[in-house]
């Protein structure tokens, strides 16, 4: 570095530099995301062949590395900002969230203890404490941030685990002839179920998957029966997941009703509203929230819902003091940094460092606000239901279950001469056939450049499915991204 004062860093009048063109790429980037295809059509290791294999000896310059951004690394991306991106939960990517990220990293720092950085802690819980009122959820619930949704189910049922086997944090599983814990979810629940039961040595073969009824909502008496049949056989019920909107249809567990099973038999019960918790903001979807006041554990992803970029995610739990006391454990070389009274984030989960997440959710709430928070999720919603108007109006396509929120789930199907069966009742080899048909679909817009969609399976059915949640994205691109399905569908 040429800077005798500064030789470890950049000079700062160089920094300016690089901060304005990089202020301007920005800008850039977002005025130009349209133009950009939305995915890129390459086959996999393309981009690999395009940077060397070996790591430079020397440092090289920030605008040659911009321009490799430029040239390699944007084309070859799938663009969850872009506004014909309509695939999974509708990512976004807003002005005030890059700011935010922005913001948080010349501050870097670790906020593990109070003492490390006092205002990331303090900020953490006052963000955790808005969204919590914001959600309608009780006072009685604490919550940390994590990465995902994924760690905080970890961190949940790993209490959950501790109440049902005791002392199970200092002595293990082995050789202590604890009953086989089970845990139960509905058959639409996300996976993540099963990675926590790996990691905590439950084994993902006790995950017991009850049926969903036509909703896709667990069917409540098979899961009472079940956890009753597994009394019976000398298993112990350890956790119930309720789902508020699943990953394929977004629809919603009964979670009152499964709430009183769960306070009935004492078992945990943890709601995974990675997806819809966002909503419960929503005046008109307060109805999400039934059964919240009963549960143990809530987990909410605001980098779904809530605006936050990625990564966001906070596990409420009733009483976090059962979750601090499952994590907390203080080698001496940190004993010096914690001060007992004061909230030390690092108890409340495996991670050791922590990034300064609560700034970007702190940036983004205070810009949007709440109103502009529950605007936006409105028009999700809005533009979710007017995409099953017009696929209703199509009669190739079928919309294959009720919309929610910002999710609609729809698949071709054979038009249906007069006097036929209908769409509903294709002969299996019709029904694969049509399987392939849709998945072609989706394949084919997503190789195209022009749109990006996902695809799921509902009762063993190939299903197209839009999930809106893009704050660029509007009426006409929805309607464009549509035109495009029927497209396809002609033309293959
Ligand atoms: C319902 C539900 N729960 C949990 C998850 C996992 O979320 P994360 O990626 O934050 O781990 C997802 C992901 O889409 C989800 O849809």
């Amino acid at each position: 570095m040429k800077d005798p004062k500064s030789p470890a860093d950049t000079p700062s009048d160089e920094l300016r530099k690089q901060l304005h063109v990089l202020a301007d790429w920005i800008a850039d980037f977002r005025e130009r995301i349209e133009g950009l295809r939305v995915a890129p059509n390459d086959k996999p290791g393309a981009i690999r062949e395009q940077l060397p294999s070996r790591a430079p000896e020397e440092g090289e310059s920030f605008e040659k590395i911009l321009g490799d951004v430029d040239h390699i690394i944007v084309p070859g991306m799938v663009h969850w900002g872009h506004p014909m991106f309509l695939g999974y939960f509708g990512w976004t990517s807003t002005a005030p969230g890059i700011l935010g990220e922005i913001l948080t990293a010349p501050l870097n720092v670790n906020a593990m203890t109070w003492r490390t950085c006092p205002a990331a802690t303090e900020l953490e819980s006052v963000v955790i404490d808005w969204l919590r009122q914001w959600v309608g959820l009780s006072d009685e619930f604490g919550g940390v941030i994590y990465d995902t949704a994924s760690v905080g189910i970890l961190h949940a049922l790993a209490v959950a685990r501790e109440e049902a086997a005791p002392a199970t944090r200092k002595l293990g599983l082995a050789d202590r002839n604890l009953p086989q814990l089970r845990i139960y979810t509905s058959d639409q629940a996300h996976s993540s179920a099963e990675k926590a039961a790996i990691a905590l040595g439950i084994g993902e073969e006790n995950v017991v998957r009850i049926p969903s009824d036509a909703q896709f909502r667990i069917d409540v008496n098979s899961l009472g029966q079940k956890m009753a049949e597994d009394r019976r056989n000398g298993l112990q019920p350890m956790a119930v997941i309720a789902t508020v909107g699943t990953t394929s249809t977004a629809s919603v567990d009964p979670v009152g009703d499964i709430a009183k099973l769960c306070r009935e038999t004492k078992v945990w019960l943890h709601i995974d509203a990675a997806y819809g918790g966002g909503f419960a903001m929503v005046p008109e979807y307060d109805w999400l929230r039934k059964g919240w006041e009963l549960a143990d554990s809530i987990v909410i992803n605001p980098h779904k819902t809530v605006f936050v970029p990625l990564d966001f995610s906070v596990l409420y739990v009733r009483d976090l003091e059962r979750l601090r006391r499952v994590f907390s454990l203080v080698p001496e070389y940190l004993r010096g940094d914690t001060v007992e009274a004061e909230k030390n984030y690092m108890d409340y989960g495996i991670q050791l460092g922590r990034r300064f997440r609560a700034l970007k959710a702190w940036v983004i709430w205070r810009s949007l606000g709440r109103a502009g928070i529950v605007a936006r999720l409105r028009g999700q919603v809005r533009l979710a239901n007017l995409l099953a108007e017009w696929i209703k109006s199509d009669d190739r396509f079928e919309v294959s279950a009720q919309p929610s929120m910002g999710v609609v789930c729809f698949r071709f199907v054979v038009p249906t001469p007069r006097g036929d069966a209908g769409p509903g009742s294709p002969t299996p080899a019709t029904a694969d056939k049509l399987d392939q048909f849709n998945s072609d679909i989706v394949e084919r817009i997503n190789a195209s450049g022009r749109a990006y969609l996902t695809q799921t399976k509902l009762r063993g059915r190939t299903v197209m499915r839009i999930g809106l949640g893009n704050v660029l994205t509007t009426e006409e691109h929805l309607r464009k991204g549509w035109e495009i399905v029927q497209e396809t569908a002609s033309t293959l």
